[in-house]
């Protein structure tokens, strides 16, 4: 029984109040009890009677009338006491019912979800800390059928990408077992390069987790930004020579520290400036430029290569997301997440990164900005 009690909410709360109904009418009982022969007296004695009812020494007719009176005062106090009982109980009944019923609602909703159902809702009603409770719940929900179906698309995507390469090494290897590939180098570099591909595919997939989930330490603090541009440019003049590519940079004479951090600043502008550098032809041209807004540092990295068509540009950032994929694969391009991990780490550092292009052949300019460093 008390363990019954221990384990309802409702059982209690509806205890609760029986209690406190209980307590009401002993009070009442009691208090009448001691307050009725004064009030009897006050009342006689106010109808001309005085002192004739002093205790229950008094009158005799007086004294007859005054337990007459008791009982009739206990009987109705018995009946009212009875009605007001049931009444309390009917409501206490009620109300331990609206308060219970969103409780339950809730929690067979959390079992339907726990059981990978993430579309369950519960009803909110009113605006009390229920309600609000209520509230918190389904964004709660949301947040998790999101993230469920992130998990989904992201298991899809990445069965996807590795896929390919995967058949490539697999027909490359029984084309050479059954004897219709000949197993020259130029075969084995095939498969090599496929196995790279996947090498550097499951590289940028352990990178994109790591930064998704914030599992790295930013070292955030005062950052020379012409220092960055020349760094990266520097690294990558090999690289634009190789593909006779020119490779500059603007700085604009006003430049300030950024606050950020700086290996993942370089991380950022490398990627950026890799892809302008893999994604124009020979001949072409690629700038770096940091110039100052009101309050952030803006880095452009703008290329004369192919371009991206505008219907492409909202999704560029998006994760395994390319303009043309087999024209990706064959320019030796990555699997789409390069932009991705680099929103990402801007996004940490308080910056926004966006891309603009006029189309195709026209040529692209990447930007993102960093909080300027307030030095003094
Ligand atoms: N400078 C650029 N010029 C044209 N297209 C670009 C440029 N940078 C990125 N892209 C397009 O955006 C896609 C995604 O880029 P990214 O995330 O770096 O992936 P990838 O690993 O394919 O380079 C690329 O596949 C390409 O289609
Ligand atoms: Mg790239």
């Amino acid at each position: 029984m008390i363990e019954y009690f221990r384990r309802r909410l409702g059982a209690r709360l509806l205890l609760s109040y029986l209690v406190i109904i209980v307590v009401g009418v002993l009070v009442l009982v009691i208090a009448s009890q001691f307050i009725l022969p004064a009030s009897f007296n006050r009342h006689m004695a106010g109808m001309g009677n005085d002192g004739m009812m002093m205790g229950m020494n008094g009158n005799s007719a007086m004294s007859q009338l005054y337990v007459d009176y008791r009982a009739s005062f206990n009987e109705a106090l018995m009946y009212a006491t009875l009605a007001a009982m049931f009444a309390a109980f009917v409501l206490s009944m009620f109300f331990s019912r609206s308060v219970i019923s969103p409780v339950h609602a809730m929690s067979l909703a959390t079992q339907r979800i726990a059981d990978g159902r993430y579309d369950e809702r519960v009803q909110v009603n009113g605006n009390d800390e229920l309600a609000q409770l209520a509230v918190y719940f389904n964004q709660m929900a949301e947040k998790l059928n999101e993230v469920e179906s992130m998990r989904r698309r992201l298991i899809g995507d990445v069965s996807h990408e590795l896929r390919t390469p995967l058949t490539a090494i697999k027909g490359s290897m029984e084309g050479l077992m059954d004897g219709i590939l000949p197993a020259t180098d130029e075969t084995y570099q095939q498969v090599h390069a496929e196995a790279e591909r996947l090498n550097r595919l499951v590289n940028d997939l352990q990178e994109l987790s790591r930064v998704e989930a914030r599992a790295y330490q930013l070292n955030i603090r005062p950052v020379d930004a012409s220092a960055l541009v020349r760094t990266v440019t520097k690294r990558l003049s090999p690289h634009a020579e190789l593909k006779r590519i020119t490779l500059d940079f603007e700085l604009h004479p006003d430049l300030q520290h950024v606050l950020a951090d700086e290996d993942r600043a370089v991380q950022v502008l490398t990627n950026l400036t890799g892809n302008a550098l893999q994604y124009t032809p020979e001949g072409g041209r690629v700038t770096i430029s940091a110039k100052r807004t009101s309050n952030d540092i803006q880095f452009s990295i703008r290329d004369t290569g192919i371009g991206i068509p505008a219907e492409h540009l909202s999704h560029i950032f998006d994760r395994f997301y390319r303009v043309d994929k087999s024209r990706s694969r064959q320019a030796g391009g990555g699997s789409g997440i390069g932009l991705t991990i680099a929103r990402a780490l801007i996004e940490a550092q308080g910056g926004r990164i966006w891309v603009e292009s006029a189309g195709n052949a026209i040529g692209s300019v990447f930007t993102f900005t960093l909080p300027i460093a307030r030095l003094n």
